[in-house]
């Protein structure tokens, strides 16, 4: 609550509202990062505002999670440019080498894949997000190096 009143402090009175991008980030953050409708409606009881006015920003953005996720999600851009030098296919290879379709989480809980809109790296496609970096230029053996990285807890998230 305390990081929470710091952001709502940014803002003037009566505006709580403006704070909602942080303060879902670090609801997110705290709650194994994904936003359950509970916690949802709590933020909206804190911003004093509607409950649908906090679901419409957290399905809009898709850094909020309204599911559980894996320790490590994939986030495959699939936006234009990345689309034309193969985001997608390596968003395909990313599914078929975990064994699962995209928006789901391999049974050990392990690994997610998802598809964005562009992440603002258009001139390094294909690339995907993992945790707050890159990773461009993306081929099928830089994606298995970076799986194998993962399991042997080489990759730092943040
Ligand atoms: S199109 Fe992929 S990062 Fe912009």
């Amino acid at each position: 609550m305390a990081r929470i009143n710091e952001f709502i402090s940014h803002y003037p009175e009566g505006k709580k509202k403006s704070a909602m991008l942080p303060v879902l980030h670090a609801v997110q953050d705290a709650h194994d990062n994904w936003l359950s409708v509970p916690l949802m409606n709590k933020v909206a009881e804190i911003l004093e505002v509607h409950p649908i006015e906090v679901y419409e920003v957290v399905t809009f953005y898709t850094m909020f999670n309204q599911h559980p996720r894996g320790k490590y999600t994939f986030e495959f851009c699939r936006t234009s440019c990345c689309s034309i030098r193969g985001g997608e296919d390596m968003l395909d290879y990313a599914c078929n080498k975990l064994g699962i379709k995209e928006g789901e989480t391999t049974e050990d809980g392990m690994f997610s894949v998802v598809g964005t809109e562009c992440l603002g790296a258009c001139g390094y496609g294909p690339m995907l997000q993992l945790g707050d970096f890159y990773h461009e230029h993306l081929t099928e053996e830089k994606f298995d190096a970076l799986v194998e990285d993962c399991k042997q807890g080489k990759i730092k998230l943040d």
